[in-house]
């Protein structure tokens, strides 16, 4: 019997863009609350709601200052009740966003940590001496620009952050470090909570030694600074995995929650995140669709190698798009395109994960530098590291607030809500709405597509044809990404088209099909 997040499909929610219920131009829980039928309408099974806990908002809520509470920004704890029963009473799993890494500094921890060299909270974190000149203990950066180690004057030492000054590393390798964090987990589990994304996972742990990081000889400026040196002791180190293993354990004592771990890494790599005998996540986010060139045979050979990769019963999972990168359609080039990969990703053999607004066709919106937000981009200006563009509000109307608010928006809304809004687009059969709609449709009706295995038919540099079987039933799904006609190669027996990209095509049944430019099939054999 599979389990609910094998066939299901993720939605991410971005909270403070959602939907905004009070007037202050920031999205709310019930502003999501007001909104879930548009989940049930469009098909998705689990929600991931980006960080909802208290927080200074350094980095917008990525900076904890309290595990067990919701931010007054967002609403309460008895609105994140609300929020849980309104899912599950439409049968949508919710999955919260887990920050183990770091906290803010305004978490009542740091500030008895930092508090004096004595305090029993003090090694909670990772403090060090400096050197003989004042210098940080080593060369570690901080992946948001400038060293990953700020001074603290009240107690003379340096403490270490892989992100901003204000989101202090905890340090994993204290045990009361790890009982607390776990107790976060069960405190959520226990509230009905069907899973967490777990934030950052590979920069859990770094070397004891605190050696510098080696220099990374593919780096040029108009790269991220902090890419100047290669991970070595801060990222992937070995005693993250038995971390993840207790994380495991701790979800194991609920039924059926779902682990799902944030891991920026190569495939070889990645797949020891699924844990020894698949002990530790059970979905280690696969990014790399987000990195590979949108051209047929490069994603042919993404797939082969993924797959070929994951470990025995390891289950798969794609990602087109989430809050911290540029959007579909801004990276593919235009809506054809950004139309042919929402079919691919929901496709796929493993667990699709859609990024709020993607099902509406949302890009990224240019942000006028005095309405920058994301403190990446003002610690690094100018080298389109931000991500503000990704993380505008919802278009539901083509009303002003674009139906998010009543208020001032926190970001800019951009122009394309004229056109692309969920209201406008229910009513339209070639929207992007109805094309996800369909397509969601589609996999949850078709175990070959939700459950079913994947075989690849052929690929080149226009085309990825592939089949998805289940028994005797077999969907066969033709990809064309280029801009001219592409003759699909005849197979034997008959064939139905049942979903195309191109509103036009009807249900073609019989050879030859010929695609269109940038169209997308899926076919009965
Ligand atoms: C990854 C999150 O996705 C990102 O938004 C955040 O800034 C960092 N982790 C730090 O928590």
């Amino acid at each position: 019997m599979p389990h609910w997040w094998q066939s299901a499909v993720i939605y991410q929610i971005y909270p403070r863009s959602f939907q905004d219920s009070n007037g202050d131009g920031i999205g709310d829980l019930p502003g999501i609350i007001s909104r879930l039928d548009h989940l049930v309408e469009l098909g998705v099974d689990a929600v991931w709601i980006s960080p909802i806990y208290p927080s200074p908002m350094a980095d917008f809520g990525y900076d904890v200052a309290d595990y067990q509470n919701i931010d007054p920004l967002f609403g309460s704890l008895t609105d994140f009740e609300a929020l849980v029963a309104g899912l599950h009473r439409r049968d949508l799993k919710l999955i919260l966003d887990f920050v183990p890494n770091h906290t803010s500094t305004e978490h009542e921890w740091f500030r008895a940590s930092r508090a004096s060299r004595q305090d029993p909270k003090r090694d909670w974190y990772i403090w060090r001496d400096g050197g003989p000149n004042g210098e940080p203990p080593n060369n570690w950066l901080s992946e948001f620009g400038g060293p990953a180690w700020s001074w603290d004057e009240v107690t003379q030492q340096f403490y270490y952050h892989a992100f901003l000054a204000d989101q202090p590393d905890l340090n994993w390798r204290n045990p009361e470090v790890q009982a607390a964090m776990f107790d976060v987990m069960r405190f959520w589990l226990a509230r009905g909570v069907d899973g967490f994304r777990v934030d950052a996972i590979h920069l859990l742990i770094e070397s004891e030694a605190l050696l510098d990081n080696p220099p990374n000889p593919a780096w040029h400026a108009g790269k991220s600074p902090a890419r100047r040196l290669l991970r070595v002791h801060t990222a992937d180190q070995p005693e993250t995995h038995s971390m993840i293993g207790a994380m495991r354990r701790v979800a194991d004592e609920f039924s059926d929650r779902v682990l799902i771990g944030e891991v920026s890494m190569p495939i070889e790599r990645l797949m020891n995140y699924y844990g020894e005998a698949l002990q530790g996540f059970h979905l280690p986010f696969n990014f790399h669709l987000l990195s590979t060139p949108w051209q047929a045979s490069a994603i042919a050979a993404l797939i082969r190698q993924y797959e070929a990769a994951l470990p025995p019963g390891g289950w798969p999972n794609w990602v087109l798009g989430n809050h911290d990168r540029s959007r579909l359609l801004s990276r593919v080039g235009g809506i054809a395109q950004a139309r042919l990969a929402a079919m691919l990703l929901l496709t796929l053999r493993g667990t699709p994960t859609i990024y709020y607004g993607e099902e509406i066709g949302m890009g990224d919106v240019q942000i006028p530098p005095e309405c920058v937000q994301d403190p990446w981009e003002r610690n690094v200006p100018g080298l389109g590291l931000g991500r503000d563009p990704c993380r505008t509000p919802m278009c539901w109307t083509s009303r002003p607030g674009v139906g998010f608010t009543d208020g001032v928006p926190w970001l800019p809304v951009g122009e394309r809500f004229a056109q692309f809004n969920v209201a406008d687009e229910r009513k339209d059969p070639a929207s992007f709405l109805s094309l996800y709609r369909s397509l969601l449709r589609l996999r949850r009706g078709e175990r070959a597509l939700s459950l079913g295995t994947y075989r690849e038919r052929w690929a080149d540099s226009r085309s990825l044809v592939y089949e998805r079987i289940d028994g005797a039933r077999r969907l066969l799904v033709a990809l064309n990404f280029s801009d001219q006609a592409y003759a699909v190669q005849e197979l034997d027996g008959p064939l139905r088209v049942i979903l195309s990209t191109h509103v036009g095509r009807g249900k073609q049944s019989r050879w030859p099909v010929v695609l269109e430019a940038h169209e997308g099939i899926v076919a009965e054999l």
